[in-house]
């Protein structure tokens, strides 16, 4: 795999090459790989993004794995940082390190059916393995991804779920909290999607991420469908400040989730899963 820089805690410069719009919030920036040297992630990965003056957050790199440059993040302006992230422009520069963290696995679940569970943002760090899924389609059995966000405003990648939809090898359920006038997918929570997904349960991998409420409901009724718990695969997101294992600021029960995460197997996290504000 290829890293950036030399040093993992110094970021190298990464020039912006595009910003794409998805949502009022929500926009995905492409970067040119740093000094056109090669770049590679596995998906679930993450990479720290500086923004200079301002400081560095960790973002889910959101890209093709097949195509991995110009490195791809989406990201919805909560704070500070975020926010100027949505502010950049073609040819600004930002500092960039990684790729970090565990990631989907992808290759232990070839031949097994594929269910993956996305709520609101959670959908940008399962895109690259979807995309690694469809690209390698014949090792997979049955898959489906299940999306909800806040409103159809809300939609991130809807060129994606428009192509997916398209497929017949495919099952792409949307669902939406609060609808608009015209809208005429679903409503309700995501995880009111799970039962009807047409995988064999007793069989397939289920990879989940959006908001923590939302991944304890989604596990609940995964287990009660008789998702065997290892097969669960879910991402955690905490505050990070290194990234590299040395200061602590990401630590969750006995792990640093940005050394043995973000994406762990529900077995490892169910204890500290059920736990508030751990
Ligand atoms: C491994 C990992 C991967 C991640 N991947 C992504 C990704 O792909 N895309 C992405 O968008 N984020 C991702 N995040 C989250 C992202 O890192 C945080 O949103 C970011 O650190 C927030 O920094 P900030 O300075 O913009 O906000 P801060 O000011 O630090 O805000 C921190 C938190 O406060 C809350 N908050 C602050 N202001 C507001 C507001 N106005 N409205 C609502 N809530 C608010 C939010 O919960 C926010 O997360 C990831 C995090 C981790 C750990
Ligand atoms: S961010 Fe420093 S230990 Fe994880």
């Amino acid at each position: 795999m290829h890293t950036l820089g030399r040093d993992a805690m110094v970021p190298v410069p990464a020039v912006v090459r595009r910003v794409r719009r998805q949502t009022r919030d929500t926009c995905t920036v492409d970067l040119d790989s740093p000094r056109g040297q090669g770049f590679s992630f596995r998906p679930g990965q993450f990479n720290m993004v500086y923004v200079f003056g301002i400081g560095e957050v960790p973002i889910s790199i959101s890209g093709n794995p097949q195509r991995p440059v110009p490195i791809s993040h989406t990201v919805r302006a909560v704070g500070a940082i975020t926010t100027a992230i949505r502010g950049l422009r073609r040819g600004d520069v930002v500092g960039l390190r990684g790729p970090f963290g565990s990631s989907w696995p992808v290759e232990a679940a070839e031949g097994m059916d594929v269910l993956i569970v996305a709520g609101g943002v959670g959908l940008a760090p399962l895109r690259p393995a979807m995309l690694h899924v469809l690209a390698n389609r014949e090792r997979y059995g049955r898959v489906a991804l299940l999306y909800g966000a806040r409103t159809p405003h809300d939609l991130l990648f809807r060129r994606d779920l428009e192509r997916w939809r398209g497929r017949f090898d495919l099952h792409v359920a949307v669902t939406v909290d609060a609808p608009v006038l015209g809208w005429n997918g679903g409503v309700g929570v995501v995880t009111a999607l799970i039962q009807s997904a047409p995988v064999d349960f007793a069989e397939c991998v289920a990879w989940v991420c959006g908001p923590e409420v939302m991944m304890r409901f989604a596990v609940a009724e995964l287990l009660r469908l008789r998702v065997a718990a290892e097969r669960i695969t879910l991402s955690m997101e905490r505050n990070m400040k290194c990234a590299v294992g040395l200061c602590g600021h990401c630590q969750y029960g006995p792990y640093l989730l940005c050394r043995e995460g973000p994406v762990f197997r529900y077995p490892d996290v169910q204890r500290w899963l059920t736990i508030k504000e751990v």
